[in-house]
């Protein structure tokens, strides 16, 4: 037997840069002096990703049907062979327009396309500006469960243009503020704090509080991905309410929301780890809007039987992030007996 060490080289990948502001869209044609461009868009923000796109010459433009049903391998194929047949190469960029599940998607085929091309993200709404489209985490759902198949592909460039929330209706306002709460409840206290003070001007999306806001949320975040961009420690922590959360959304068929399922998944996992100061974090999430409660429709050893499909899970555990303190958590076992006897 010959057995040999293969290193590969330290993983060399260049800094993502992320412009936040009323005129961030400006920064986007320079990123862009590819052969060619391909610009993935969520179909309902067609105007948007044609206006942001206008000063390109012939881009490849692929809609998507709007809804978290999109982030499939269907998609990906079907997307990938559109690329194919438009002669992309290596060299091709791809810009992705609309929410988390074009940042997932698309995140997910410029990582596999001729294994990687570059990307630009451009999220319009709340939730993809402040977490999906920070941190490079892109998926599609697979086997009846949340993100089962993805990589970390760090994009190029993160294009944040506040100007394109004015379109967001409000009820997608809110389901940002989820992942907003979740930011600042595990990870940031002074920012919770300011949170306390200034959600319902964020909530209203007064201009100035919605800019202080995202900011804070991407910055908590990058610190925590720049620590941390494998789940390996820290960045689990951003899975606050989402073990729950993933479950129920799953069995929604995915028509419950993202930040409505993690509204319930924070609620829940809180009420299971018996964290002293819940109320706070229950008291923002009512503020915004979200829902509480788990969905009467599903069966709880449904859900628990979802949940132990989370990728978090260790030696047949179920695991959830929960915090400690505001803005300190920890990863804990979570007990089915005592899921199960939750009421209702
Ligand atoms: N990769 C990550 O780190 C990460 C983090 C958090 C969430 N996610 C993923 O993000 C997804 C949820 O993202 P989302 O809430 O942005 O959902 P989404 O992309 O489905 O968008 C929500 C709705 O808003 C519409 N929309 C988008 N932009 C608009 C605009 N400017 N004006 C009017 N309507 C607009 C869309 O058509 C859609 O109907 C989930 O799949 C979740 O798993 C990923
Ligand atoms: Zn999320």
């Amino acid at each position: 037997m010959h057995t040999l060490t293969l290193t590969p080289p330290a993983r060399s990948v260049a800094p993502t840069r992320i412009v936040i502001g009323d005129d961030a869209l400006s920064a986007l044609p320079d990123l862009l002096s590819a052969e060619r461009t391909v610009v993935l868009f969520d179909q309902s923000v067609e105007a948007i990703a044609k206006k942001a796109v206008s000063s390109l010459q012939n881009p490849l433009m692929i809609g998507v049907p709007s809804g978290d049903a999109s982030k499939s391998l269907e998609q990906v194929e079907r997307i990938t062979a559109q690329m194919l047949g438009a002669g992309c190469t290596r060299k091709t960029v791809i810009v992705c327009i609309g929410g988390g599940m074009i940042t997932d998607l698309g995140g997910f085929v410029a990582g596999v396309f001729m294994r990687g091309v570059p990307c630009v993200l451009v999220p319009t709404t709340l939730l993809g500006m402040v977490d999906a489209a920070i941190g490079g985490k892109t998926a599609v759902n697979a086997g009846g469960s949340k993100n089962m198949i993805g990589s970390v592909t760090h994009p190029k460039a993160v294009i944040v243009d506040l100007t394109l929330l004015q379109s967001l209706p409000a009820a997608q306002v809110q389901q940002g503020m989820a992942e907003i709460i979740k930011i600042a409840a595990i990870l940031d206290q002074p920012f919770f704090e300011w949170l306390e003070e200034n959600i319902d001007a964020v909530l209203a999306m007064k201009k100035e509080k919605t800019e202080e806001c995202v900011i804070r949320a991407v910055e908590a975040k990058v610190r925590t991905v720049e620590a941390d961009d494998h789940d390996r420690d820290v960045r689990l922590l951003l899975n606050f309410g989402h073990t729950v959360g993933h479950a129920v959304e799953a069995l929604s068929g995915y028509t419950l929301p993202h930040g409505s399922a993690i509204s319930i998944g924070m609620n829940i996992e809180m009420a299971l780890s018996g964290f002293a100061d819940a109320p706070r974090v229950t008291a923002l999430l009512k503020k915004a809007g979200l829902p509480l409660e788990l969905p009467s429709a599903h069966a709880k050893k449904d859900l628990w039987a979802a949940m132990k499909t989370d990728k978090k899970n260790e030696d047949g555990s179920v695991r959830a992030a929960v915090p400690q303190h505001i803005g300190e958590g920890k990863i804990i076992a979570l007990d089915e007996r005592v899921f199960l006897s939750l009421k209702p």
